[in-house]
């Protein structure tokens, strides 16, 4: 059995900072990442898909290392449009793959247990719009051609339009090159993403696609032709990346805060279900 949590979007900011004023991004994070490391059984790795920092400031940077540090698993990083390829590799060396980097970009790939990661880069320097470019792309055919591994692929900008028109506008430019490279290969079991700050599952090349809502602030549910950037707080979340031979890989959608219960299931008095034999 292999267990991998995905978060996305934590938009740190330098200690004692809010994000957009009434994001407390920090303490948000905090409690996300609180809650990947109580579960019970643990995961076998984390991956955060990009918008570690608000502002790609080396302080912002710093509170990730210290908040990363509290956990004892692998942690997966890429970058996201407010972080940037250089100061990823720059304050987060540490961490796998962060020296891998070719063009400018950190790609690189990982076995964890039964399943293999495939970290990509659409970081475009001074954009909100996400690119791959041709050499990461080429590096990808080369990379899903020589193992059969099920295999996530993890990038920040997600491929398919989600309905949002604001943040569709800043979407991947090279989407459909990415398709092409993908869709022939069919150990591809999932596309992770984020970016858009909601919980949305989507259709990519003959793929599943799941992006993660933010730990932080989510991104208003707005499906007119026109709607304004504005967020909210909907309840962060994060996927839960289940594999086994018997279930193959099964995408949970678990949230941060505890709500009520557990309770038992119990039947009304003088209502048997069929097959209980409590009565
Ligand atoms: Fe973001
Ligand atoms: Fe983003």
């Amino acid at each position: 059995m292999t267990l991998i949590a995905h978060i996305t979007d934590l938009h740190l900011r330098p200690r004692g900072l809010t994000c957009y004023r009434f994001s407390d991004t920090n303490m948000l994070a905090e409690r996300a990442l609180g809650a990947v490391r109580a579960l019970d059984p643990k995961v076998d790795a984390l991956i955060v898909s990009g918008d570690l920092t608000d502002r790609d400031d080396p302080r912002e940077y710093a509170l990730a290392r210290d908040l990363f540090s509290r956990f004892d698993r692998p942690i997966y990083l890429i970058p996201g449009n407010h972080d940037s390829s250089e100061g990823m590799r720059r304050e987060m060396r540490d961490f796998p793959g962060m020296s891998e980097t070719r063009d400018g970009k950190i790609f690189y790939s990982a076995r964890i247990g039964s399943l293999r990661l495939i970290a990509l880069d659409s970081h475009l320097s001074g954009q909100s719009q996400g690119e791959l470019g041709d050499e990461q792309l080429a590096w990808l055919d080369r990379e899903l051609g020589h193992d059969s591994t099920p295999t996530l692929i993890a990038l920040h900008h997600p491929p398919a339009l989600s309905g949002i028109s604001h943040m569709d506008k800043i979407g991947l430019v090279d989407a459909d090159a990415l398709a092409e490279v993908v869709a022939p290969h069919a150990q591809v079991e999932r596309l992770i993403c984020g970016h858009l700050h909601r919980p949305i599952i989507a259709g990519f090349a003959g793929k599943i696609m799941t992006l993660a809502p933010s730990t932080g602030h989510q991104v208003v549910l707005d499906l007119s032709e026109h709607g304004p950037p504005m967020f909210n707080f909907e309840p962060p979340a994060y996927f839960l990346h289940y594999h086994s031979d018997k279930t193959g890989v099964v995408s949970h959608l678990a949230y941060v805060e505890n709500f009520p219960g557990p309770h038992h299931f119990f039947a009304d008095p003088g209502v048997t279900w069929p097959g209980d034999e409590r009565g």
